[in-house]
């Protein structure tokens, strides 16, 4: 598939000054402006009708493109699925099944971005924007975010069995952030992301009737929402997967209120909580739940200026049907 964008000089100037730390993934804010104009106006359209149709899509594209991006760099090889034995991609790993949703949200928006622009637009730039257009439809602030990334040809299910884990400890966390190029900040500022969508009970069960083998429930849950949650997700397998919001004060909207119930003791999953009790997160927290514009600042400079921490060693950009099939032709 030919590469058919071309840069202006000043664009390639202001490559070099502001963006030269991005060089080596070529990434570049105008990626598309020539080639397909209509690609921002084309996916938002496709996530706000998702979003009308069902709220939680917002908080469930966001996801999709952290599960993508974890694994070896954003390169939509989350979207690629299983073919019999010949190839396994990420979607039944621990993390993904089962819980992970937007695939055909996303496979949606694609096929639209190809009628109005045929083979131009990686699915891994429409999976960013999508995860853009998401969080700012339900409140967050609009942030630029970099194009241009390559869609990966293969998948790596061992490597997704190890995004993070609600039930592990935050040295085990800040470790595999770490290893992305991302420090214990990032740990902090991204959970916030938590602040919108739904966890199932099982991801939190632990802490409502037998925490840590004591045979009670973890006491720095705060009681009201305690005994909420043990309404709701009562001590039987069948409540397991029962949905609850991780932000119960405003559950679909983009906002600093994660940090806020953190302060308050009502973080629901026990990743969440201890980042308020630890002493190299307590602080951070604290700040973020008194200065909302410190959190959206630092999420999206995460994503936006700062993406190359999510840039992936794909080759070429890519179709996911046609992704498929080579790997059929492999
Ligand atoms: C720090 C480590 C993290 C852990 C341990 C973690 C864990 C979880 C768990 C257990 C759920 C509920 C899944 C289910 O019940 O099916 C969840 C949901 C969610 N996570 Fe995370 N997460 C982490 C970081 C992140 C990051 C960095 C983002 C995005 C920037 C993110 C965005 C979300 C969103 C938006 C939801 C709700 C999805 C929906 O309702 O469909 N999480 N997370
Ligand atoms: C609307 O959302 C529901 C889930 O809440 C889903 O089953 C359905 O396919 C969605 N419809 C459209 C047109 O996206
Ligand atoms: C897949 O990920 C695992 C765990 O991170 C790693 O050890 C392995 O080398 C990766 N496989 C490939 C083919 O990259
Ligand atoms: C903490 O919770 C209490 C009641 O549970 C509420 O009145 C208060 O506004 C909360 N504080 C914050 C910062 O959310
Ligand atoms: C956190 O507490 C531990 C032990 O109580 C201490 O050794 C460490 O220096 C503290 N770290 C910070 C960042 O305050």
């Amino acid at each position: 598939m030919e590469q058919k964008a071309f840069k202006r000089p000043f664009v390639n100037l202001f490559y070099v000054f502001f963006l030269s730390h991005l060089v080596f993934c070529q990434l570049d804010y105008r990626f598309y402006d020539s080639t397909c104009p209509s690609l921002t106006m084309i996916v938002r359209y496709g996530v706000w009708s998702a979003i009308a149709n069902d709220t939680r899509m917002a908080a469930s594209l966001v996801r999709l493109h952290f599960h993508d991006c974890f694994v070896n760099g954003c390169d939509a090889s989350i979207l690629l699925d299983d073919i019999d034995s010949t190839f396994v991609g990420e979607k039944t790993a621990r993390s993904n099944q089962n819980s992970v949703r937007g695939y055909e949200v996303i496979d949606k928006i694609k096929a639209n971005v190809e009628k109005a622009c045929p083979s131009t637009v990686s699915c891994t730039d429409i999976l960013t924007l999508a995860a853009r257009e998401a969080a700012n439809i339900v409140g967050a602030s609009y942030w630029m975010v970099p194009l241009g990334h390559r869609d990966g040809r293969t998948a790596n299910k061992t490597a997704a069995n190890e995004l993070p884990s609600p039930f592990e400890s935050l040295d085990n966390i800040i470790a595999k952030f770490n290893a992305k190029g991302l420090d214990t900040k990032d740990v902090v500022v991204l959970s916030g992301a938590h602040t919108i969508g739904f966890a199932q009970c099982f991801t939190f069960k632990q802490r409502l009737f037998n925490f840590g083998g004591s045979g009670k429930p973890d006491p720095d849950l705060e009681a009201s929402l305690l005994k909420g949650l043990q309404t709701v997700c009562p001590d039987q397998v069948d409540s397991d997967t029962t949905l609850v919001p991780l932000d119960s004060v405003t559950t679909n909207r983009f906002d600093n209120s994660y940090y806020r119930n953190l302060v308050n003791s009502s973080g629901l999953l026990q990743s969440d909580h201890v980042l308020s009790t630890d002493n190299r997160t307590a602080s951070m927290v604290l700040s973020y739940s008194r200065y909302p514009y410190l959190f959206f600042k630092r999420f999206w400079s995460i994503n936006g200026e700062d993406g190359q921490h999510w840039c992936s060693n794909g080759t070429r950009w890519g179709d996911k049907e046609e992704l498929q099939s080579s790997q059929l032709d492999a």
